[in-house]
This record gives structure tokens, sequence and C-alpha cells, in this order.
């Protein structure tokens, strides 16, 4: 996992038109985009003349552009918790040495009791969202506890990973997650495996006396060897690619090929239900899509 870098975008939509003259509660609606891998030269408002991206621009035109912005980690998982928390990922116990969530099955995330932004806003009755990657954690002791499930973090609503888009998601991408362990156990499987081999070729043939249970002995260390790589190694996309609605996981493993649309309908799907929740006097929405 080499240094991925993010950018948000923050967007109040103060009076846009989702919200009508009917509404008496002026409080903005927030709209924040997380993008991984976004450099600050790959979209207009900041001098590409490459790509166009006129919807961004226009955002940027009407509103506020930054110029500065500092990640305060250059891996997702503890970037993602001072982005959320405004604290450092250290406070929250995310160390130099577990940067990031490898396994979604994994006790780690974004303790329960860090004050996200959702959660404040939640608080003052806004209707929040995150629809598109998290990459926080999701249970701690259980499998359904869902101690660091954005529900619990001050999400009303969740569409999206839990975990984020490892080449080890996209069949025939390479691997992604521990390479020079799989590496490691693979060869080391192997080994054992010629080894016993070996053994049982002389032993047929007769030249040598040797023991069957030492080659017996080899082939079940290889064998064992092969199943710590094959368990959370070849079925990685089965445990972490998936995608959950709020609690439940409804797609394992992932659909990559459709993902970025459905992400889309899912997150204006959102904001026509907020505004809809507006009327029945919520404050207004949150939308953080990443
Ligand atoms: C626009 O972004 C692309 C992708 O990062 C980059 O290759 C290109 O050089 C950029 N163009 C300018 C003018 O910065
Ligand atoms: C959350 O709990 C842990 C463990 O008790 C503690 O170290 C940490 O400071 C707490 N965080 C906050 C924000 O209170």
């Amino acid at each position: 996992m080499r240094g991925a870098f993010f950018a948000a975008l923050l967007v109040l939509l103060q009076s846009s038109s989702y919200v009508t003259s009917a509404d008496h509660d002026s409080r903005p609606n927030f709209v924040l985009m997380m993008v991984d891998d976004l450099g600050i030269g790959d979209i207009g408002c900041y001098g590409n003349d490459t790509i166009s991206t006129p919807n961004v621009d226009r955002l940027a035109a009407d509103g506020v552009k930054l110029s500065q912005h500092l990640a305060a980690a250059p891996l997702c998982t503890p970037s993602r918790t001072a982005f959320m928390t405004g604290r450092y990922a250290l406070r929250a116990g995310e160390t130099s040495s577990i940067q990031v969530i490898l396994f979604l099955a994994g006790s780690g995330g974004l303790p329960p009791n860090e004050t996200t932004f959702a959660k404040l806003l939640q608080k003052q009755g806004y209707t929040t969202g995150i629809v598109g990657k998290w990459h926080l954690g999701v249970n701690c002791e259980s499998r359904n506890d869902h101690c660091h499930h954005p529900n619990n973090h001050g999400f009303d609503f969740f569409y999206g990973l839990p975990f984020t888009n490892f080449n080890d998601c996209k069949p025939g991408a390479g691997k992604g997650v521990l390479v020079d362990v799989q590496e490691m156990l693979w060869q080391m499987s192997a080994l054992l495996a010629l080894a016993s081999l070996t053994l049982l070729a002389v032993r047929a043939s007769a030249l040598l006396r040797v023991s069957w249970t030492l080659a017996a002995f080899l082939a079940i260390l290889s064998l064992l060897g092969f199943t710590a790589w094959f368990v959370p190694f070849e079925l990685l996309r089965t445990w972490n690619c998936i995608i959950m609605r709020n609690g439940e996981v409804v797609e394992q493993p992932v659909k990559l090929e459709t993902l970025s649309a459905r992400l889309m309908s899912e997150a204006e799907r959102f904001v026509e239900r907020s505004v809809d929740n507006r009327h029945m006097n919520r404050a207004g929405f949150l939308l953080y899509f990443c």
C-alpha cells in the first residue's frame, strides 16, 4: 500500500435548489467529498487544463477554494481518523506500527468514544449520511457488534465499502496486502513440499533408507503453510471487498464495474430523502461522499 494522498472538498450548499424558500431554518447543508489519490493539479480550478472538471470548478467558483491542505498521515486509516475527529490519529490508538486496517475482520478502528463531525451535526438535528469508502473498522469483539461502524459514529445512513479498494478487490489486478508475507508463505510451503517429494522419490527408488515419518511430517508442514496463505489471502476478496447498506452486507465480493454509478445514485437518493426530512423540520443534511 503505497502513499495515498487525500483531497477533501468542502461545499456548503446554503440555499441550493434542494431547499425551498419555505424553510425557515437557515443552517447550511454540508456536502463533503473525500477523494483518494487526487493530486492538487488534477482538477481544473487548480490549473489543470487537460482534464475537464466543470462541476467541481463551478462549486469552487461559487464557494471557497482553499490552497493549502495538510493530511495528518499519508495512509487511509490514520488520515481519515484525523479528518473525522480533528485529532491526531495517535490519540485514537493508531500508532505508526499499525498504520492501516488490512483485514476487515480485525478488531481495530475508530474508537467508539471519539467525537466525529457527523456526531456533532446529528446532535444538532441534521440528517447525516456517508456514501463510499469508510476504512475505519467495523467490529471490536464479535462479528456484529459494529462498534467502529459509521452508524455508530454519527451517520444515520451508510452505503459503501466498510474497507477500501485494494488491488486484491479486483480480479487479476495483483496483490497489495502483505505481499512479502504471502511470498514467504508460498516459498516456504513449496520448499517443504519439494523436500517431502524428494524424500519419497529417494525412498521409492531404494537409493537410501529414508523415514516415511520425516516425509509425512514435511508434507504436513507444507500443507499448513499453504493453508496459512490460502485462508487469509486467497479469500481476501471475499473477506474484505464487500458493500454494506447500514449494518447489512449487501454485496460480497463487490462488483467494482458498476460501483461508481451506484455510489453516485445512492448519494443523490440520500440528498432527496434528506430534503423530504427537511420539510419535516429536520435541521438539514450532511453528506460525506468518499
Ligand atoms: C492534469 O492532470 C493529469 C493527471 O494527473 C496530469 O497528467 C496532467 O499533467 C495535468 N495537467 C496539468 C496542466 O497540470
Ligand atoms: C477513549 O477511550 C480510550 C481508552 O479508555 C482513551 O485512551 C481515550 O483517550 C478515549 N478517547 C476520548 C476521546 O475520550
